[in-house]
């Protein structure tokens, strides 16, 4: 799959759980360029899966996202970004810092979602958390369009 984006882009991938955003980015976008918020859950509190670190870990992340695009370096914000009002805080700081920001969508069928989080090797995520987020997913398909992004780029696999 080729996908064109901007330079200097922040590009946030979309979708829940098991959607396939970590395995995504590791075969299109340099390692560095990848920003995830189970990695800066891990460097806050040496456990990419406590949940209670995520505040903190989100705090280090919107400062890597800064600084990366301040050098003008394409970022991608590796977590599941099902929130608007999460979304909108990443899109704010690309626009203030004149970036243009891209969503790459992860739009499967929910069985999909759900199969994946019960057969993953790594970890499972308890099914009623992937149920929340799936239902974060269908508002996010409604109002994507108007959140400010120069491009909106559906993967359906
Ligand atoms: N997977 C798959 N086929 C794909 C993509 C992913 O079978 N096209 C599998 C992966 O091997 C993994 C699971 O689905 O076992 C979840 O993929 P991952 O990329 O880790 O999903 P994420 O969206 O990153 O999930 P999370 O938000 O929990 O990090
Ligand atoms: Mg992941």
């Amino acid at each position: 799959m080729q996908i064109a984006i901007p330079g200097g882009a922040l590009v946030l991938l979309v979708g829940p759980s098991g959607s396939g955003k970590s395995t995504f980015a590791a075969a299109h976008f340099a390692r560095t360029a990848v920003v995830s918020s189970d990695a800066c859950r891990g460097l806050v509190s040496d456990d990419e899966t406590n949940m209670d670190a995520t505040p903190a870990a989100f705090r280090v992340l919107h400062a890597i996202v800064r600084e990366r695009l301040r050098f003008g370096k394409l970022t991608v914000v590796d977590a599941t970004n099902v929130r608007a009002d999460k979304r909108g805080r990443l899109v704010r700081l690309a626009r203030d810092l004149g970036r243009p920001a891209v969503a790459i969508v992860f739009d499967l069928p929910d069985s999909v979602y759900i199969e994946r989080n019960r057969t993953r090797p790594e970890r499972v995520i308890p099914e009623s958390a992937v149920l929340a987020q799936i239902a974060d997913m269908r508002r996010t398909l409604a109002t994507i369009p108007e959140e400010g992004f120069a491009n909106v780029i559906k993967v359906e696999t």
